[in-house]
């Protein structure tokens, strides 16, 4: 989707499809809605009237202009009450109006931008809310079909706004909405693409290509040097099949990393998890192609923080391996020694993210960081606990939880804080090594001793680790997140990272 913001006149605007906005309780709109309404003879006024337009939060009124303007359709979208108006509602009512005028099968949609008017938002905040959601809700993974598809497509997005001075600043917002909306479906690419292509090596060129455009130091360490460091617990996993591990690194801003804060962002990235010998049953399995979703959000975040070149030392950590089963695989009761040189014990095959965040983990240590945040889709028990609602959120430090909670809260990406206690601990003891991967056949506790697992190879860092297993892949539609591939996370990282020094 093309997107451009426009000085002008609504009323003059040439588009397929207009859109314009009200609050709930308004009774005679003003602004460029009243503008509109004037134009239409007052049909606004009337529906509202009516009670068939009230205002309501992404509610949307499709009327006919009957040749009175130069569109021949204008949707309103609600923005609901004026009291609730923030970053979040007006995400919600720009991706309910994308989606209305869609379907339609307008292909060059004009809008105004919500909530600058009496929302009293701030224009650029307005403007990265209108275009990130837009973006966002139009979001079409990727498929190979032979005829190409066949769904209506909202080709051009033009942002019209009257007042000249503003238009400077909405294409600040513009630019910043499109740069996180861009990378959050970069990493969405990622996770839906099948897992024949979607390789350990696949994943790493299109990482590399990222790094060249947006000018990210990388490197990739191969099977060798993650042996050389004694990474064995993550090979144990990588071992299990004939495709080549890969540990892609990134970094921004590394030669400033010394005057900066440094923040490592570590993702699970499985390619395709089968099980291994512990195989998962067969309903379901297709979907393991997103078990990598923690590494392509890792990638995608970092792809935003170069591109909106925020003043900290950001580096990413993405452990990419298959989990297959072949001749050389790793087998429940295995016992593997990992880079801090603390031991386990394999019970499940399944539990395979927390070994390679082990090592990965281990790894993070060297950066010396201010914080360390791994995001995985982990354990199928964090969607028994919060279904679709929030990503289980483990973390001890105080002040790195308010922060993450804090960019929850601004994005509407929810978290929820999942408990860590001591005696987990327990649960995860091993009679053959430091501890064991898994607590089967007990299922208590699934997602916290998971978490405790993680935790035992922490050195003296500041660390969080969100559960992202439920909300990777959506199933029931929300705005902004179609169903399939969500990136979440990545708009939510992004926030904490551009709040850091506040
Ligand atoms: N990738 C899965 C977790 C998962 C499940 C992600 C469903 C998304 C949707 C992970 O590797 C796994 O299999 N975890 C096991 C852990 C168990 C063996 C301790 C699980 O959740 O059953
Ligand atoms: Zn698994
Ligand atoms: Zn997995």
């Amino acid at each position: 989707m093309q997107i451009e913001i426009k000085q002008g006149n609504i009323l003059e605007t040439e588009a397929d499809l207009v859109i314009v906005n009200l609050f709930e309780g308004v009774t005679s709109p003003a602004g460029a809605t009243g503008a509109v309404d004037k134009a239409l003879d007052g049909q606004i006024s009337q529906l509202i009237a009516l009670g068939d337009c009230s205002g309501e939060l992404g509610k949307t009124t499709l009327l006919y202009t009957l040749g009175k303007l130069p569109t021949p359709r204008v949707l309103i979208v609600g923005l609901g009450s004026v009291d609730a108006f923030d970053g979040k509602n007006a995400r919600i009512a720009a991706a309910k109006a994308i989606s209305a005028a869609k379907k339609t099968g307008a292909k060059h949609v004009a809008t105004i931008v919500h909530g600058a008017g009496i929302g009293g938002m701030d224009p650029i905040e307005a403007a990265q809310a209108l275009v990130e959601a837009s973006l966002l809700e139009s979001y079409e993974m990727p498929a190979q079909r032979s005829n190409g598809g066949d769904q209506p497509r909202v080709e051009t997005l033009t942002v019209v706004e009257f007042n000249a001075d503003n238009i400077a600043l909405l294409e600040t917002g513009a630019q910043i909405g499109r740069i996180i909306a861009e990378s959050a479906i970069f990493s969405r690419d990622l996770a839906a693409t099948p897992s024949n292509i979607a390789t350990p090596s696949w994943v790493t060129a299109r990482a590399m290509e990222m790094a060249e455009e947006t000018g990210l130091d990388i490197r990739i360490m191969e099977w060798g040097e993650m042996e050389e460091l004694g990474m064995n617990i993550l090979l144990a996993v990588a071992k299990g099949s004939d495709e080549p591990p890969k540990f892609i690194i990134l970094e921004h801003n590394k030669d400033r990393a010394d005057e900066l804060p440094t923040i490592v962002l570590v993702g699970k990235g499985v390619t395709f998890d089968t099980g291994g010998y512990s195989l998962k049953r067969t309903d379901g399995m297709w979907k393991m192609k997103y078990d990598m979703s923690g590494a392509a959000n890792v990638l995608a975040t970092l792809r935003a923080v170069a591109l909106l070149n925020l003043p900290l030392h950001v580096v990413g950590l993405t452990p990419m391996v298959e989990n297959m089963i072949n001749g050389h695989a790793q087998k429940p009761g295995d016992v593997y020694k990992g880079m801090t040189g603390k031991t386990m014990e394999v019970i499940s095959t399944d539990a395979e993210g927390r070994m390679i965040l082990a090592d990965a983990l281990a790894y993070a240590g060297r950066y010396h960081a201010d914080a360390v945040i791994d995001q995985a889709t982990l354990t199928g028990a964090i969607s028994v606990a919060l279904g679709q609602q929030a990503a289980g959120l483990f973390t001890e430090d105080e002040a790195l939880k308010a922060r993450l909670l804090a960019a929850a809260e601004a994005t509407g990406e929810r978290l929820w804080p999942m408990p860590m206690f001591d005696e987990y601990k327990d649960y995860i003891k091993s009679d053959f090594a430091d501890v064991k991967n898994s607590t089967a056949p007990d299922r208590g506790a699934g997602v916290s001793t998971s978490a405790k697992f993680l935790q035992h190879f922490i050195e003296d860092y500041s660390w969080a680790h969100l559960d992202i297993a439920g909300m990777g892949w959506t199933k029931k539609p929300r705005p902004m997140y179609p169903a399939g591939a969500a990136a979440f996370g990545v708009r939510l990282i992004v926030q904490m990272l551009q709040d850091w020094e506040k």
